[in-house]
Parts: structure tokens; sequence; C-alpha cells
């Protein structure tokens, strides 16, 4: 795998210099590994929605270092304040009005009036946006529906060679995509993620939901299936037979062959963190078909039950 760099000065300064030739690269981010590329530059974006064979009405987030240079690209009122002083840098995307004459291309967000934003934690890719006069539009680093990568062979497994250059960053620290919540007209969730719509509504003083119905051609996830490794996931079983792979949680379930355990000790926040990695195993181990325990529906597991549920459309 010669296109997987490590995280040096050398190699952080190679990507720089790819992203300013407005070519394209994977990085790590706090969440899940993305494709990213010049936010500015509609030739880069549309290089970014080729390679995942995404479709061109599903808006990409964009990713900033810090607020002093989202204010030429969008409007922010006082809750984007509040949130943005709790939970940024960290895994929040904030759905926000475009301005007028913001240079972010046309592309990356479905030519729609809003944008969605979000300051990455992760060091490394702190590092390259602090020295780039462009924020980076990133998708998930995998084809259009499939799994979400949380280490760097996970996007060398989704686009080969295709990709010239993978900046490794080990595996993700949360290994779920972020929490996007829209503030325009009705404040409300539009994706669940480690920060939780609790945590939310306690910052904000008001009861903020999780608005899961899809409804509205531009709410994430809208193309049903997600997330999915292309095979029948079952959802809420007890048992299973030998030949498929059971994905469990808890302490109560022996090690099995085809028993994949999120978390022995059951902490939502590590099956959080092991949820993509197994399904990627299985799926490269060949099962025909998975099943799955019920997953406690709190905190983060809301987040895990609703990649599971798009998973298996
Ligand atoms: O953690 C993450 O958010 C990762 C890392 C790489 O930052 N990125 C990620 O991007 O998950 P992506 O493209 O796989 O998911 C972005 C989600 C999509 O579901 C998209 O529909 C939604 O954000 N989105 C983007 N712009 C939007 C907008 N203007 N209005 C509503 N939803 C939007
Ligand atoms: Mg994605």
């Amino acid at each position: 795998m010669k296109n997987i760099y490590k995280n040096s000065i050398k190699n952080i300064k190679k990507a720089k210099k790819i992203l300013n030739k407005n070519n394209i690269i994977a990085l790590p981010t706090e969440t899940v590994y993305g494709l990213a590329g010049n936010a500015y530059s509609d030739k880069s974006v549309k290089k970014i929605y080729t390679l995942k064979n995404r479709p061109r009405i599903n808006p990409v987030i964009i990713h900033y270092y810090n607020l002093k240079f989202l204010k030429n690209d969008a409007y922010i009122d006082k809750e984007f304040l509040k949130l943005y002083k709790k939970f940024s840098p960290g895994p929040l995307t904030y759905i926000l009005k475009k301005k007028e004459n913001s240079r972010v291309s046309k592309y990356s967000n479905a030519k729609l009036k809003s944008i969605a934003v979000r300051f990455p934690s992760n060091k490394i890719i702190r590092n390259l946006l602090k020295d780039l006069k462009f924020p980076l539009a990133i998708p998930s680093a995998n084809i259009s529906t499939s799994l979400s990568p949380v280490k760097s062979s996970d996007v060398y497994d989704e686009f080969g060679n295709k990709l010239s250059f993978i900046l490794d960053g080990g595996i993700t620290k949360i290994g779920l995509e972020s929490t996007v919540i829209s503030l325009l007209k009705k404040i409300q969730i539009l994706r669940p993620g480690s920060i939780s719509s609790k945590e939310i509504s306690k910052v904000l003083n008001r009861n903020i939901k999780y608005q899961s119905k899809i409804n509205r051609i531009v709410s994430p996830g809208q193309l049903k299936r997600h997330y999915s490794p292309g095979i029948p996931i079952k959802l809420n079983c007890k048992t299973v037979d030998d030949k498929d792979a059971f994905i469990v949680f808890g302490k109560k379930y022996k090690s099995k062959k085809n028993i994949f355990n999120l978390s022995k000790k059951g902490d939502l926040k590590e099956a959080g963190k092991n949820l993509y990695r197994i399904l990627r195993k299985i799926k490269n181990l060949g099962y025909k078909k998975i099943k799955v325990l019920r997953i406690p529906n709190n905190k983060i597991g809301v987040a895990i039950n609703d990649r599971l549920k798009k998973a298996s459309y």
C-alpha cells in the first residue's frame, strides 16, 4: 500500500502541496477518515464526488480551522456561538445559512442556500487546516453508501490505488461520523453522533430533538441505504446460526468464531468506536448475513442504532 503515508513533517508538507494544487487526499479526523479537497475549488470538489460516486444532490461538510475563517462563508448567531464554545473543535457539524458572496464551491452544497460546517479536533487535520488558505470539503472516505473508514487501510480497501495519497493517523478516536445539527429556522438534529441531543439541549436550554423522519431531500442519509457492508443485516436478534455473523454487546456473550462483540464491558463509546471496524471485518471474512443484538438506545447508542438501521436497508 504505497499510497499510505505516515504522519510526519515531510508528509504534511506533501499533503499541503497536493491540496494547494486542487487535488484530493484522504486524511484522519477524530470521527472517521475523510476525502479532502479545497472547498473553494469547483475542480477539487468535483473530483471528490466522482471518486466517491456520490450523488450530486448530497452536500458535503466544509471543515474549518476556526471561526475567523468561517465568517466569510456563513451567517452565525447566538445559538451557534453557545454550541461552538462548548463543542468545537470536535465532532459537531452545524447547518448554517451560506453567505451570498461565499467562495465555497456551489458543487459542495448541492447549490443549496445552506452549508454544513465543522471544526475537527484531530491534531493532524488541524495542522493542515491552520496553514491552508481555504477550508476543506470532506465527506467520509468511502464509496457512496459503503462503510466509513476508521483507519488508513480501510481507505485503501475502498479506493485502492485510485487515490494517490492517504495520510495515516492510526485508528480514529470516535469511529462514528459527527452529530449534524441544523440551525436554520427550526433547530434540530439531522444525524445523531457522539454528541447527544441531551448534551445539546442542556447547552441551548431547551429540548432539541433528532429528526429521524426522512421527509426532505436534503436531510443526511436521505438516500435510505447508507453505511452498508453490502450484505443483509437483521436487527434486534436474540440468537443466530453458526453460519451467520452475530454482533453483540456486553459481557454475557462467549467468544466464538462468528460472534463479534462491540464492547465486552458494555461501554457504548467503545461500541461506537468498534462498529465500522467490525462490520468491515465481517464483510471481508465473507459472511452472507449479519444479525445484531438489540443495542441500548441512549447516548451514543442512538447513533449506533441509526447507522445499523441505515446499513440494514
Ligand atoms: O464526522 C464527519 O462528519 C465526517 C468527517 C470526515 O468529518 N464526515 C462525514 O461526511 O460524515 P459525509 O459527507 O459522509 O456526511 C455529511 C452529512 C451528509 O449526510 C449530508 O447529507 C449532510 O451532512 N449535509 C451536508 N450539507 C448539508 C446541508 N446543507 N443541509 C443538510 N444536510 C447536509
Ligand atoms: Mg459518509
